[in-house]
């Protein structure tokens, strides 16, 4: 069963915790700086999204993302001090909005095909973290924490897959009326003259 993020408590895991396990976790601060700024884009992306998009069925799926993405950013926050942080974070930011903004203009099939991947390459990017981490102590307290993390990535892009597989059902199927009655108008047309 994967930790939620909404059932562990915020206060056990801070940038001491991180302090004392750094020396037994090779490269953890870089992952741990690299999380960071990843969640600091995918606030940026989904910000992008809503600054574009007017389809209410993508708002709501942005605005939701989003909501998860500053839980997640607030929480690795607490982990690295400010100077830890990446020095190129304003940087990841306009890279995040235009990744969220552009395909946003092309509609909400883009939007989810963007999403897609970009939540598979953070799922993986958790999971290689994840299993560096030991399993008990403070070392077991950040691995649920990516993994907690790690769970809602996964549930994006089922999220972002359904809705995709929806949309693309439903154009069809206008799609398919559309070819019905153009034919049926045909022969009708055809009958008469
Ligand atoms: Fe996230």
């Amino acid at each position: 069963m994967r930790p939620h993020l909404g059932t562990l408590p915020s206060a056990s895991l801070d940038s001491g915790t991180v302090a004392g396990l750094a020396g037994s976790v090779p490269g953890l601060i870089g992952d741990l700086r690299s999380d960071h700024a990843g969640e600091t884009g995918a606030v940026a992306i989904y910000l992008g999204i809503l600054a574009v998009s007017r389809d209410p069925q993508i708002r709501h799926f942005a605005r939701e993302h989003l909501a998860t993405a500053r839980e997640h950013l607030a929480r690795l926050g607490q982990l690295l001090p400010v100077n830890q942080r990446s020095i190129l974070l304003p940087l990841w930011r306009v890279a995040g909005w235009l990744t969220g903004s552009v395909p946003a203009l092309f509609g909400p099939c883009t939007v989810y095909a963007t999403i897609d991947p970009v939540a598979t390459f953070v799922d993986h990017h958790y999971e290689d973290q994840i299993r560096k981490l030991p399993a008990d102590g403070s070392g077991g307290a950040l691995r649920a924490l990516l993994m907690a993390c790690q769970a809602d990535e996964a549930h994006h892009r089922g999220e972002a897959r359904a809705a995709d597989v929806a949309l693309k059902r439903k154009l069809t199927q206008a799609w398919q009326r559309l070819v019905g009655t153009g034919s049926a108008l045909a022969v009708a047309g055809a009958r008469r003259v």
